[in-house]
Formats: structure tokens, C-alpha cells, sequence
């Protein structure tokens, strides 16, 4: 008996010049599309210890850091082929609904293409100071409505129907075929092999239903011998898929995931149950102890979001559920990716509050080294 053979990726051709160049054979572009790029994606595959150790033997744990895309979140995969798209299709204005990433690449991606971008961001301090700045100083319409992230989204869904203007919210199908290249750059990444468990926050659903999609499609290649288990997490406070509802009110310090009735709820659902996995959710104290955790144990900033991944990882961890996912697949060793979905800078706020502040000393060595305890 002869497993069938696993081909590889094809290899990459020059330096890297952004995704669609890289994947190009993957994704539905021609040699005529104007590529919008910004160099996104080639995000490092970051190996961490101390996670690793705390899952058990024979277990490495990964970070896929999105953080270090060039408007700092992994929303550039989906926006390098939304924006070449809209402009390939001859548009000139594209929106967005956006509790702050979608916004902040939307902008950036516009800019660099010469159209206009308009975003409408929820109320409040929903959004966090680094991506409202982001999308400001790149000269995009940034309109904030006195309501939620699902009511912008249905307000922007409305107004690209009854307008020339181009949606870049991920149901748009050309975000997802984007984004689904983050699995592409795992495999490879981990020399020609699926993770066997994956790992992400889930939102408005659309970076779930990515890279299932990319994990699907580079098993029905031949790329990869066997699919991942994608594990998906809310947060407690905006989990609607977990309670199996829209929560209308949702609440959350992971203010990019605070999002009541995903667009994608469908596909993350499918995602989930054709890979035998789950989608669970996660406090806001579980959120904050996985982000200082990833800071300050494996030098890993990522915004408070992202850290969803982690915090469900580790929750998992202590309900058994990774020995019984161990035991239910038959595996000896488990290669374990979680995705870290944005920089944490993009939140300073939420960092200073959870960390100790600067100690404040007069000007001389003796007070400097009292303070660090060598006085
Ligand atoms: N992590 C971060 C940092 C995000 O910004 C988002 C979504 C998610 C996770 C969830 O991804 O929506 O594909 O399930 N942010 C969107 C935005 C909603 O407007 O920036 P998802």
C-alpha cells in the first residue's frame, strides 16, 4: 500500500514582493491585473518554549505573528486582493465597516492605489488608538456611527449595493482568497506538513473560513497528506456561534473581535465541523493573562484580540481537551499553530493598563540603582 505522493508548493521565484506574486497560480489574478501590494504577508512561523512545555511532551507550539504585516494585522492578506480587484474591475471608491484593522489595511491599501476609502467604525472607545490613527493620517473618509460593529456593517452592505463603491469586508469573496494564503505560508513553513491543530480568534468569521479554505485547497493539490483541527475562539462576551445566537449588546476588552452576528457564521461553522473541531470562547481575564503572557514570556506582542488563540490553547490545556484531541487522532508528536492576528501596538492603551508603570526617580546613579534594588 503506497500513500499517494505529496507535492510541494511550487518554490517562490525572487524576492518576495507580496502575496499575489508569490501565490499567484492560486488566486484568481492574470498576468493583465494591476497588483496593489504593500509586500504583505512572509509573516515568521515564531517557535515559542514556554507554550510548548505548558501543552506537554512532544508538542511544539507555534506563532503565526500577522502582527508584522505592513499595517500591522493579517487583514493585508485579504486587502492586497480586494483593492487589486476593485481596481482591476475599474472602481474608485472602496468602504468598509471596521472596529479598527479592516479599517486601518482598507486605508493604507486605497492610498497606495489612488481611490478613495470611506470606513465607518463603531461608537465609543470600540476602536483602538492605533488603528483610528492608522486609517486618519492615510486620508480615508473615517465616519463613526452612534452604534455597533454589525449595525456598520449592515449600513455599509447597503450603501456599496446602492453606490459605485466597492465593499472590502471580508464577504467580500476576494478578502478570504487573500487570506487564505496565511495557510499556504504554514506549510511551507512547516516543510510541507498541515499543523495538526490550528488556532485562531474569531470575529466577524472571515479569517476562520480563510484558512480552512487555504488548508482544503492545498489538501485537494496533493500539498498536504492530512488537514489540520481548527480550534476557534470568542471572546465570552460577543460569542454568539458558542451560544448559537446573535448577541446584540456584545461586550469585550478585545475590542476587534466585539462583534454580535458574524457575517461568516456559516463557513466558521463549517470550518469547525468538517475538520472535527470547535469553536469555544474565552474570558477577558483568560484574554488578558494569555497577551501578557505571550509579552512577556516568548517577547510576543500582539494586540489584546489576537491573544484569544492562545488564551483558548491554554484553556484546552486544562480541560484535557488537547490529550483527548491527542488520543482521538492517534498522534505521537502534535505541531500546534496559533494565530497572533495583530500588532500590539496597535492598542498602547490597553498595554499601559495592564502592565506596572514607569518608577519615577530623581536624576542620579544612587536613586537609579535603589530603584532597580543594587543600591
Ligand atoms: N483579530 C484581530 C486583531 C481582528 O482585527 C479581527 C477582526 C479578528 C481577530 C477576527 O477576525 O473577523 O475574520 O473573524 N477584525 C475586523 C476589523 C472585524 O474590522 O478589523 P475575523
Amino acid at each position: 500500500m503506497s500513500a499517494t505522493q505529496v507535492l510541494p508548493l511550487p518554490a517562490a521565484k525572487g524576492p518576495w514582493k507580496g502575496l499575489i506574486n508569490r501565490y499567484r497560480e492560486y488566486l484568481p489574478v492574470t498576468d493583465k491585473t494591476p497588483v496593489i501590494t504593500l509586500n504583505e504577508g512572509n509573516t515568521p512561523l515564531v517557535h515559542c518554549c514556554h507554550l510548548s512545555h505548558i501543552c506537554g511532551p512532544n508538542t511544539d507550539v507555534f506563532i503565526k505573528y500577522e502582527g508584522l504585516n505592513p499595517t500591522g494585522s493579517f487583514k493585508d492578506r485579504g486587502m492586497t486582493m480586494a483593492v487589486t480587484k476593485a481596481v482591476e474591475e475599474g472602481s474608485k471608491a472602496i468602504m468598509c465597516a471596521s472596529t479598527g484593522n479592516t479599517s486601518a489595511s482598507a486605508a493604507a491599501y486605497a492610498a497606495r492605489a489612488g481611490i478613495t476609502c470611506a470606513v465607518l467604525i463603531p461608537s465609543g472607545k470600540n476602536v483602538a488608538l492605533g488603528k483610528l490613527a492608522q486609517a486618519s493620517i492615510a486620508g480615508a473618509k473615517v465616519i463613526r456611527i452612534e452604534g455597533n460593529f454589525d449595525q456598520a456593517l449592515e449600513m455599509v452592505r447597503v450603501l456599496c449595493e446602492t453606490n459605485p463603491i466597492t465593499l472590502v469586508n471580508s464577504v467580500n469573496p476576494y478578502r478570504i482568497e487573500g487570506q487564505k494564503t496565511g495557510s499556504f505560508e504554514i506549510v511551507e513553513q512547516l516543510g510541507g506538513v498541515a499543523p495538526d491543530l490550528h488556532c485562531l480568534p474569531v470575529g466577524n468569521a472571515g479569517n476562520i473560513t480563510a484558512f480552512w479554505k487555504g488548508y482544503t485547497e492545498l489538501h485537494q493539490r496533493n500539498h498536504i497528506a492530512a488537514l489540520p483541527t481548527m480550534w476557534g475562539f470568542q471572546a465570552a462576551g460577543a460569542a454568539p456561534i458558542v451560544l448559537g445566537h446573535p448577541v446584540p449588546n456584545p461586550d469585550t476588552i478585545a475590542t476587534a473581535i466585539r462583534i454580535g452576528n458574524p457575517a461568516s457564521w456559516k463557513q466558521a461553522v463549517a470550518a469547525r465541523d468538517e475538520s472535527k473541531g470547535k469553536i469555544d470562547m474565552v474570558t477577558d481575564e483568560e484574554i488578558t493573562a494569555a497577551y501578557k503572557h505571550l509579552a512577556s514570556k516568548e517577547g510576543i506582542f500582539c494586540e489584546p484580540s489576537s491573544a484569544a488563540s492562545v488564551a483558548g490553547l491554554l484553556k484546552m490545556v486544562n480541560a484535557g481537551q488537547l490529550d483527548a484531541l491527542r488520543k482521538e487522532r492517534g498522534l505521537k508528536h502534535m505541531n500546534i499553530v496559533c494565530v497572533l492576528t495583530g500588532h500590539g501596538l496597535k492598542d498602547p492603551d490597553y498595554a499601559t493598563k495592564s502592565a506596572e508603570p514607569p518608577v519615577v526617580v530623581p536624576a542620579t546613579m544612587e536613586a537609579v540603582l535603589g530603584a532597580l534594588g543594587m543600591g
